[in-house]
């Protein structure tokens, strides 16, 4: 499975998971104390903002994918009219080095590193970006005008399908986030809860939201088993049906998760089993074999594409 190779656990998170796992045996335990990672639609969104809870980490991955329904669904999602390519594997473009990574605008290809150091420019907007409203159903995009980049848009509507297939209920809370809009997302965590915020969400400038190719998903079975009715984003979605499947079968459509549990030290992002990056099969595949993520291959395989900012 994806994680088998992963790297050990920090000593400190694995103390800090057990002392966790424990809690988790409370049934009072479900809010409240842990470290969790969520995120937020902006405020600017004109529909109602996803709600989002503090919850337990987990103490381990889901070891299998779930079993298909019996009676599989219809697959309801609209493709695009013209096929799209599959992305594959190309070497990041000599990078300007001379510009500060607060200033960086990428080209448009699916492998820019975004991390807490290499950031984007507020003013990069990826290129083609579309409403997923023209793609996929009401009750997989919940009705929220998130857009994505359109190269995403094919793999994500056979992914789609293929979970429908499965009986699962895939659903789509997050997807391009402006800098400014990343902005709002990130006051309302340090609001919220300041001690955490840097962990649970990025900096305008530094999150892969700005690249149009990140997909938060969401899962209806998720209230029960978080036990609150309004819930939305929790790392307990990687119990779900359809956060099994995506870690076990997303790679296939070119996504990958990019902050799971192990990485914490790498990214400097807590947990989040619903963020997913559109990086194309092979790439997908290739980190899914190792089982790394995105940015430890990067920081591993590539130059610096940009000089850092000081402090
Ligand atoms: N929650 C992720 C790290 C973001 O803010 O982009
Ligand atoms: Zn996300």
């Amino acid at each position: 499975m994806a994680l088998k190779h992963r790297r050990r656990l920090p000593g400190a998170l694995i103390l800090l998971a057990a002392l966790l796992s424990a809690a988790a045996c409370s049934p009072t335990a479900t809010t409240g104390t842990a470290v969790v990672a969520a995120e937020v639609t902006p405020a600017s969104t004109p529909v109602r903002p996803p709600v989002i809870s503090t919850g337990l980490p987990p103490t381990a991955p889901p070891p299998t994918a779930p079993a298909a329904s019996a009676t599989p669904a219809p697959t309801v999602a609209v493709s695009s009219p013209t096929p799209i390519p599959t992305a594959t594997i190309t070497p990041s473009p000599t990078p300007d080095r001379n510009i500060l990574c607060s200033r960086r605008i990428p080209d448009n290809g699916l492998l820019n590193i975004v991390t807490l150091t290499y950031g984007l420019s507020r003013d990069y907007e990826p290129a083609g970006l579309v409403d997923l409203s023209g793609y996929l159903p009401g009750d997989v995009t919940l009705g929220y005008p998130t857009q994505l980049r359109r190269i995403v848009i094919n793999p994500l509507v056979d992914m789609i399908a293929a979970m429908q297939a499965e009986g699962l209920k895939p659903m789509i809370i997050s997807g391009y986030r402006s800098y400014s809009a990343q902005a709002i997302a990130r006051q309302k965590w340090l609001e919220k809860e300041p001690e955490r915020a840097n962990i649970l969400s990025a900096p305008p400038g530094f999150s892969e939201h700005q690249l149009g190719t990140v997909v938060d998903f969401g899962s209806p079975e998720l209230p029960d088993i978080v036990g609150q009715e309004d819930i939305e984003f929790h790392t307990y979605f990687y119990k779900t049906s359809e956060g099994r499947w995506l870690l076990e079968n997303a790679h296939k459509y070119g996504f990958t998760l990019s902050y799971p549990f192990e990485a914490f030290d790498i990214t400097g992002f807590f947990y989040e089993p619903w963020h997913y990056r559109y990086v194309g099969v092979e790439m997908a595949t290739l980190l899914h074999e190792k089982g790394i993520s995105l940015t430890e291959y990067q920081l591993a395989s590539e130059p610096p594409p940009c000089i850092p900012d000081p402090k």
